[in-house]
């Protein structure tokens, strides 16, 4: 859907469809030189990162293959809990892998750090990360992040698999959710 669908809920949209794109498509030509030859094993981490992963596989000329993790860092809330539990793992043995990690978002860094140590623990070649925001905070915690897609301020955003209470990951920008849809104002 796009925004005219959530009239009100928004104060702004911070990036559209359209910049997604032409940002994918900046970052698959960084990614095909740098994993010329290679089989690389994209992680997807759910639910968040569906439309990052449908869009940048598709936009990368090499033989992929996804693997997806569902972890939750999150409550209902707008604020990281910093408790990372595992409720989906990998399907794929990560041994001797070239695994790039696919992020919706990086807010603290705690789920990513987390999530690094525990890859890195599978005997894989090499793990990196790719991320379609990063806010501010990320910057406190040591990850090493290889590919952003944007920085973006330190606002609530929702859209392209971002959600709040699981609505509007179908939204195709992104866009800042008004405090008064979750501050009860
Ligand atoms: P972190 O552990 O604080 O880095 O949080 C990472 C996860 O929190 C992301 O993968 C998202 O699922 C969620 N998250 C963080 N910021 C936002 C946001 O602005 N909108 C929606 N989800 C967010
Ligand atoms: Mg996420």
């Amino acid at each position: 859907m796009d925004s005219s669908h959530v009239d009100g809920e928004l104060t702004s949209i911070l990036i559209t469809e359209a910049e997604i794109k032409d940002r994918l498509a900046e970052l698959s030509r960084e990614i095909e030189a740098d994993y010329a030859g290679a089989n690389v094993l994209l992680v997807g981490v759910l639910k968040g990162a569906v439309m990052v992963m449908a869009d940048l596989a598709r936009e990368l000329s090499l033989p992929i293959t996804m693997d997806w993790m569902a972890v939750s860092s999150y409550g209902s809330g707008t604020k990281s809990s910093g408790v990372v539990r595992i409720l989906k793992d990998l399907d794929s043995d990560l041994s001797g892998r070239r695994v790039l990690i696919v992020e919706d978002i990086i807010d603290s860094g705690l789920t990513l750090s987390w999530l690094l140590a525990n890859l890195k623990s599978r005997g894989p070649e090499s793990v990196e990360i790719l991320t379609l925001l990063r806010k501010p905070d990320a910057a406190k915690v040591d990850v090493d992040v290889r590919y952003v897609g944007f920085e973006i301020p330190n606002e609530f955003v929702v859209g392209y698999g971002l959600d709040y209470n699981e609505k509007y990951r179908n939204l195709r920008s992104i866009g800042v959710l008004a405090p008064h849809m979750y501050d009860g104002s």
